[in-house]
């Protein structure tokens, strides 16, 4: 063997465990075990971290952030959002606490829609309706997870593969969530697909926020200001009727700081429909460019959220069906309005309504969605 060879060989074995510790450490997730599904499947817990003191938990069951640390305004930090300490809580029935949602996020009305010349079935697991992706949508699956160390801060890439007719919807579809958590406490969620043939699809995440910790009273009293001019108004099972219709004069007109609670109650046929907000708001701007949906103050702690998103829409819900009866992290109880979802997306039903923004995705295209939660904190007042 040639002197030259040997030292190459002996340079090249020494830099490939460099390399990939170099990839990982010391900027990647930590990564633990979190348990198994009922079939046996192993899931991790990873957790990103920054050096602002954020912390974010993501599992590998269904893409799901279990837990949010951010201080407030004194430096005291609280985990501010909804959840369960242990895998066998979210393997039970919960409202979608953190999880990424898919195929279709919100609802398609009756469970129906037509795609090139083809009607497709999906389950109606929502009254009439078929919500947030049927009996087995993303959050019940078990997702691959890759950390990462990228320039941006800690992150963790998922994926999952959803295969053609999985839950009524066409074409083997493949899925990307990145998670990164950046020094300035931008926890970035950017979304992509691919699939083999043309098929729909609104994928979000359901995080449940209450900015003064998660089990710490209700959300009335956080200022929202949502950057919407519009929403889509319902029928009674919250499906959109297909008007665009202005929020000037309605309970729905965020343009300006108004508390959660301050309206939430009003005689309006749209807010006894939602029992609360549970509506589609309309985002101003171009959709498709990274611009502010909303901005959440909680006044006591100080903790600013604000939301910037790619999508045309925003589900703004206020847990108005949470009823306490699931007992979540530290078996504490999540009564109605404990939190509120910021869910971007495109419009609900958007299959069976042509005038809103499409949600068909062609094969051979690439979908590609970018959301933002920024967490801050204001001054005291
Ligand atoms: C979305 C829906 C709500 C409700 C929650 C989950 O926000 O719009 O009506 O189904 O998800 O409980």
């Amino acid at each position: 063997m040639s002197r030259p060879f040997v030292f190459c060989t002996l340079m090249a074995l020494m830099l490939v465990p460099a390399a990939a510790a170099f990839a990982l450490a010391p900027d990647a997730p930590s990564k633990e075990a979190w348990g198994e599904t009922n079939d046996g499947r192993s899931i991790e817990r990873y957790t990103l971290t920054n050096a602002a003191g954020a912390e974010v938990d993501v599992i590998t069951w269904g893409a799901i952030i279990t837990r949010i640390v951010v201080p407030d305004r004194t430096g005291k930090k609280d985990d501010v959002v909804l959840g369960f300490d242990t895998l066998a809580g979210y393997l039970g029935q919960h409202p979608y606490f953190g999880a990424v949602v898919g195929r279709y996020g919100n609802r398609i009305a009756k469970g129906r829609f037509t795609l090139d010349g083809k009607t497709y079935t999906l389950a109606t697991n929502n009254g009439p309706n078929s919500l947030h992706g049927g009996i087995k949508g993303f959050d019940k699956q078990v997702w691959q997870a890759r950390p990462l160390a990228s320039a941006d801060g800690q992150a963790i890439e998922l994926t999952y593969v959803s295969k053609d007719g999985e839950e009524g919807y066409p074409g083997t579809l493949k899925t990307k969530v990145t998670y990164t958590l950046t020094p300035s406490s931008v926890l970035r969620i950017q979304y992509e697909a691919t699939t083999d043939k043309d098929t729909v699809l609104n994928i979000t995440n359901h995080s449940y926020f209450n900015l003064a910790g998660q089990a710490h009273g209700d959300i009335l009293k956080h200022d929202l200001q949502l950057d919407a001019d519009r929403f889509t108004p319902v029928d009674a099972t919250l499906i959109p009727t297909g008007e665009i219709k202005p929020v000037a004069g309605t309970p729905f007109d965020f343009r300006t700081p108004h508390a959660i609670g301050a309206r939430i109650n009003a005689d309006d046929e749209q807010i006894k429909f939602g029992g609360g907000y549970d509506h589609n708001f309309v985002l101003n701007g171009q959709m498709g460019t990274l611009r502010r949906a909303a901005r959440v103050v909680e006044p006591s702690t100080g903790r600013v959220l604000e939301v910037f998103t790619t999508e045309p829409g925003v589900q703004f819900y206020t847990g108005n069906f949470l009823d306490g009866t699931v007992k979540g992290k530290g078996g504490r109880a999540y009564p109605k309005r404990s939190a509120f979802c910021l869910e971007t997306q495109h419009f609900p039903d958007s299959p069976n309504h042509p005038e809103f923004p499409s949600t068909v995705l062609k094969a051979g295209d690439t979908y590609k969605s970018t959301t933002e939660f920024r967490f801050t904190t204001d001054k005291a007042r």
